[in-house]
């Protein structure tokens, strides 16, 4: 066997391996939800909803795939918040039934009515993948849950008024892109809080308009990272 098809082989098995592990986290992280957020029974109906909803057609297949249509030079980006380590964020951070948070780039929108459901905060969850925003909408009146809205819009176009908290898992985004976002940050008003994973907003902007509250690592599934709570000055 030639070197090269050897190292091809054990390149094929490093990533099945690597699948295998992604699977089975997210099996145990799917039955830590179940045990933790079950008992809360509009909740499991919405999450088991959306969970099986996406059993055949899985997220990352669909976000690829609309990554593809676009012409993006990674179409691998698409990853997700646990629901356990965002509660941990939630405490972290001290969210309250009196926020209201724009999740910039929903995903699915688990995290979205999770953060409706426990702690009972207004949501709006914003994705530019139609697919995402249609099923998580279908939801919303499927199961008439208030106080939780989706639009399909690029974050760069959004509209930010009424936001008390911006939840940015945004791990993929471009240097050049967080650059645009902060720019567009410039008209929030003072005291909104912005939590950012993997990296502070200060150090994509030069004018110090954040003050960085807290840092903290949390568990995602590529491992530990860490979040961000800053604040507008
Ligand atoms: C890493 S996923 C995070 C999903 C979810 N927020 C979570 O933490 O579970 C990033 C999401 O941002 C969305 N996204 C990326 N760029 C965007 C843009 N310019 N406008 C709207 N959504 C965007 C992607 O479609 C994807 O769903």
């Amino acid at each position: 066997m030639t070197e090269t098809a050897l190292k091809k082989i054990t390149n094929y098995f490093d990533l099945f391996l690597l699948n295998i592990k992604v699977k089975f986290g997210n099996f145990i992280e799917y039955m830590r939800v179940v045990s933790n957020y079950y008992s809360n029974s509009t909740f499991a109906k919405i999450d088991s909803y959306l969970v099986f909803s996406y059993l055949f057609n899985n997220p990352f297949v669909i976000s690829k795939r609309f990554l593809l249509s676009r012409n993006e030079p990674d179409v691998y980006t698409y990853g997700e918040t646990p629901l356990t380590s965002l509660e941990d964020i939630a405490k972290e951070c001290r969210l309250s039934s009196k926020d209201v948070v724009f999740e910039l780039g929903c995903g699915r929108g688990r995290t979205c009515y999770w953060l409706n459901q426990f702690i009972g905060c207004s949501v709006v969850g914003i994705d530019y993948v139609p697919e995402f925003i249609k099923r998580a909408s279908e939801v919303k009146s499927k199961f008439g849950i208030e106080n939780v809205q989706f639009r399909l819009e690029d974050i760069l176009d959004s509209d930010f008024k009424g936001v008390t908290v911006i939840y940015m898992c945004g791990t993929c985004f471009s240097d050049e892109f967080i650059l645009k976002l902060v720019k567009r940050f410039n008209t929030l008003p003072k005291g909104t809080k912005i939590i950012s994973v993997s990296y502070p907003l200060s150090d994509y902007s030069k004018d110090n308009s954040y003050e960085i509250m807290k840092r903290f690592p949390i568990r995602f599934s590529w491992g530990l990272s860490d979040v961000y709570l800053q604040v507008k000055l």
